[in-house]
């Protein structure tokens, strides 16, 4: 027989019990953790959105035991009774209130459950796509719950800080015209326009300008954003953003702000203190040395250009990608001068999966290079490598020799590989950095167009304006662009935009918008910057993946409540779904192709 819940009142949630309660009558409401039946006996461990809080049933209080002799795993329960400590061999200490149980003196069954399809249980997880089906079921493990309330306090420690920094929180429209971020669009057809569409917003950029146009000085949102591209690790098709404008602002004030921000979520929900300020890195700095623009810089083994030494080079590989043009370069891995074949076989197919065509290598010993390449360099070559490397004997060397653009990939993918393979850094350690001067422009080779870095309503550096007048030039503008990098993960990114029409439009001629294409597009937002627009810019932290390193999770679905699969699914609603043809009649929509399905 279930119960109703009456007017019984829940007193505390379990892990909010404390010593203080202990002889005092409590009322807790949850659901069953386990059952355990010991000599006449019966324990339950209860659960709640704060953890878990042990029941004890004597059998003395007969009609509330015989019940609780019913209890199956999941039933919804609120029991009523004396906090008491436990005896002393009895503490539990791996749990928060092991010092305690309560002694049950009334029972309500609230609910039952069947057979759960997938357990609650860290050490038995089930595949993940079953686990996605039932996300409400998955929810209920310690690690996600502790995630998603994580995510909680990471938002509000947000919402206070900016709130006392005088930001003001504002909506910006879900359905919108498509703001030019880079990806694609989700489209939302209109049904009283016929064959026009809105676009869910990749990110509110535009609306933020336009707020900083209106005079709200100081804007953020935590703001959802849609984006149909390719997914990963790191990456879903919604997801959230902390989106933020300033007006009167440059990039120090910027730096200062977020600064402040992040050391504020740092110690609110962590109670870790941040070093601030971050160090800079400038973008070209960071290709050099990392070979990426998101440099995990937990440790070291930075990447060394030998073109220099290996100019002469009899190594096809190597005079080949010089003659073209492009630079040799090499990490050293330490210590694993050891690897077999199969293990360098395994970093060559990295290099290939990035782009590479391969990857050449040399073991050092007490004697000088063995195996791989070691054939191909001379004494002195190698002399110079050594020096410039510092590498030792036991040591791997790794080269890539092809245009930049693939060499900094290739070993900026092999130098992360290493750090995770040999625990290169602490986990526990949070890294950030600034990256800094990125270039507003990069050539498109296929496209053969210039296309904006980050994106187009950047403000370039003001002593690089000059370099509009000649299309040579375009490559070494530099923007007013800034990537906050943590642990390698791209956490943030901002800038200072172009306040004034007359530069806005430089960017878009170097872009090659016709002047059709810019009223169709964002004739709008170009109207908008002729009626005082005051000098602006801002910047947006990804919040999934602030939570996931606030966290230490490894895939952003764990930090997400309701997440999309790495095929852009929702498995638990099963969405994406056909709609009816009533539905498309309304929207003027024929489906042309069949569904894959
Ligand atoms: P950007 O496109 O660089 O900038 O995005 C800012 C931050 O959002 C996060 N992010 C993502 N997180 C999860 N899944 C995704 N698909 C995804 N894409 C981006 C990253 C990234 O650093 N309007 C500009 C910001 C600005 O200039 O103010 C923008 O959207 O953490
Ligand atoms: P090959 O001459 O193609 O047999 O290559 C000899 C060695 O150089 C092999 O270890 C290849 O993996 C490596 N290699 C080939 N192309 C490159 C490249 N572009 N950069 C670095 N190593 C390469």
């Amino acid at each position: 027989m279930l119960d109703f819940i009456g007017n019984k009142k829940r007193s505390h949630l379990a892990e909010n019990l404390t010593q203080e309660d202990v002889g005092k009558n409590v009322t807790v409401m949850g659901w069953v953790h386990r059952r355990r039946d010991l000599g006449g006996l019966i324990f339950i461990d209860l659960r709640d959105v704060s953890g878990l809080v042990q029941i004890v049933f004597n059998p003395e209080n007969e009609a509330v035991h015989a019940k609780a002799g019913t209890l199956r795993n999941e039933y919804v329960i609120a029991v009523s009774g004396k906090l008491i400590e436990r005896e002393e061999r009895n503490i539990n200490k791996d749990m928060t209130t092991g010092a305690w149980e309560i002694e049950a003196e009334e029972l309500l069954l609230l609910n039952n459950s069947e057979p759960l399809p997938v357990q609650i249980n860290e050490n038995i997880l089930a595949e993940e796509n079953l686990r996605l089906k039932y996300r409400y079921l998955d929810l209920r493990r310690e690690k996600l719950r502790k995630i998603i309330v994580m995510r909680h306090k990471i938002v509000k420690a947000m919402r206070d800080f900016l709130s006392n920094e005088g930001f003001l929180e504002i909506e910006t429209p879900m359905l919108m015209k498509s703001t030019p971020e880079g990806a694609r669009d989700f489209l939302v057809p209109s049904r009283v326009h016929n064959g026009k569409f809105f676009a869910l917003p990749q990110s509110p950029q535009i609306y933020k300008q336009l707020l900083m146009i209106a005079g709200f000085d100081r804007y953020y949102q935590i703001a959802r954003c849609f984006r149909d591209e390719d997914l990963r690790a790191d990456r879903q098709p919604e997801f959230t953003q902390l989106d933020m404008e300033m007006s009167f602002v440059n990039e120090e004030d910027i730096f200062r702000i977020m600064e402040n921000l992040f050391s504020y979520i740092f110690r609110e929900t962590k109670g870790i203190d941040l070093p601030i300020p971050f160090p800079r890195l400038p973008y070209k700095e960071a290709m050099q040395r990392f070979g990426i623009d998101k440099p995990d810089m937990r440790f070291g083994m930075e990447l060394k250009d030998l073109s220099d030494i290996v100019s002469n080079s009899d190594f096809k590989v190597f005079s080949g990608a010089l003659t073209s043009g492009g630079s040799v370069r090499c990490v050293v891995a330490p210590g694993c001068a050891g690897y077999s074949r199969k293990k360098i076989d395994q970093l060559t197919n990295i290099a290939k999966h990035v782009g590479g065509k391969g990857l050449a290598f040399v073991k050092v010993d007490e004697n000088g290079f063995t195996a791989g390449i070691s054939k191909f360099i001379s004494d002195e070559e190698r002399e110079k490598i050594l020096q410039r490397t510092e590498a030792k004997a036991g040591d791997l060397i790794l080269f890539a020799a092809d245009k930049n653009k693939i060499v900094f990939k290739v070993l900026a993918e092999i130098r992360n590989h290493f750090g995770k393979e040999l625990e290169l850094y602490n986990k526990d350690d949070f890294n950030f950095v600034w990256i800094t001067d990125f270039p507003l422009f990069e050539y498109n080779d296929e496209a053969e167009r210039w296309e904006a870095a980050h994106h187009m309503f950047t403000l370039p550096k003001e002593e690089h304006l000059k370099y509009f007048d000649n299309e040579e030039d375009y490559g070494k503008i530099e923007g007013q662009l800034y990537d906050m990098v943590c642990n390698g993960m791209e956490l943030s990114s901002g800038s200072i935009r172009c306040h004034r029409l007359d530069i806005q439009r430089k960017i878009f001629d170097v872009l090659g918008f016709t002047e059709e294409e810019l009223e169709e597009k964002f004739g709008f937002f170009l109207n908008a910057l002729r009626y005082g627009t005051p000098p602006h810019g801002g910047i947006a932290p990804g919040l999934d993946r602030l939570v996931m390193i606030l966290t230490g999770a490894e895939s952003i679905r764990d930090v997400i409540a309701f997440p999309k699969t790495l095929q852009a699914a929702d498995l638990m609603s099963e969405a994406p779904a056909c709609v009816s043809a009533e539905q498309l009649n309304e929207l003027a929509i024929k489906i042309l192709t069949d569904s894959k399905e």
